[in-house]
């Protein structure tokens, strides 16, 4: 990536699809934000962003989430993910800085982190996915809103996304889907990639029997999506009879419709890693978006 790349965060828009605005409205506020701000402007990228002063209570905060997350991380998330957590050696006490988690994922995928103040358009996110970087917030959640709040903070950013982004496979779907999301031409086209994202990013679930029908075996099911990752209460509740698992279908993905509001009832299992890349180019190229 060019060093000097500066993505504005500010002048490109896109409509945000229905339900995601309401996400920017509550985590306006609700959240609790650093003591001292981070002197880094919106933007700076990796090694340069300084971190902010937490108070305590934050990064109590931080510790809570991560004990009780860890606890489920060993039978519920997919080795790929555990991996990743090995890589990113987050501090159990303190909110960790978002230089060193990006210092850490440029070892393993060369991806960076880019410090953002809330949700990014779709259009500026597509972009910095191409070039390879990951928006994360640095501000965290009440301490109230331990067990679910709508809004990504840092805990979602940095325990839900960044572990995956540090497996090279999936890495490479993320770039591809930043790459083909900047093709996309109206907002049925933006819908599809929303969707997509949602049922693989946020929401995805793995099992190498996924497409065996009868012979699938529920118990193998391991959980990689950010959004479940991230909230102890989804990873327990995806994995149940509740939630009913399809295997991993693209066309099927961008026919189904998802309620950011509540638990999911329907995911999607990829069989592997490289499933979700090969299908993913696959559709992309089926799509003209590569
Ligand atoms: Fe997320």
């Amino acid at each position: 990536m060019n060093s000097e790349f500066r993505p504005n965060l500010k002048n490109h828009y896109i409509p945000i699809p229905e339900g995601a605005l309401s996400i920017e409205v509550e985590y306006k506020a609700k959240s609790s934000y650093p003591v001292v701000p981070s002197p880094s402007v919106e933007g700076t990228i990796g090694s340069k962003i300084i971190a902010p002063k937490y108070s305590q209570e934050q990064n109590e905060t931080w510790n809570k989430m991560y004990e009780k997350q860890r606890v489920l991380v060993q039978d519920h998330l997919c080795e790929e993910y555990i991996n990743g957590i090995h890589h990113l050696k987050f501090p159990l006490d303190k909110i960790p800085k978002l230089a060193d988690s990006s210092e850490a994922l440029k070892k393993c995928t060369e991806w960076q982190v880019i410090r953002a103040e809330g949700l990014v358009s779709p259009v500026n996110f597509f972009a910095l996915l191409a070039n390879k970087v990951f928006p994360c917030t640095d501000f965290i959640r009440h301490a109230d809103e331990i067990d679910y709040t709508p809004a990504p903070d840092t805990f979602h950013d940095q325990i839900g996304h960044l572990p995956m982004i540090t497996h090279n496979r999936f890495a490479e779907f993320f770039h591809l889907f930043g790459i083909a999301g900047s093709a996309a031409k109206n907002e049925e086209e933006l819908m599809w990639f929303n969707r997509i994202y949602w049922f693989t990013v946020e929401f995805g679930l793995i099992n190498e029997t996924a497409h065996k029908g009868n012979n699938r075996d529920p118990k193998l099911t391991r959980i990689y999506g950010a959004g479940i990752a991230s909230s102890c209460g989804e990873i327990l509740y995806s994995l149940s009879d509740k939630v009913k698992k399809h295997p991993f279908n693209i066309d099927k993905i961008i026919e189904t419709d998802f309620d950011i509001h509540h638990m999911q009832d329907q995911l999607f299992e990829i069989s592997s890693f490289e499933e979700l890349e090969t299908e993913f180019r696959n559709w992309a190229r089926k799509k003209d978006f590569i």
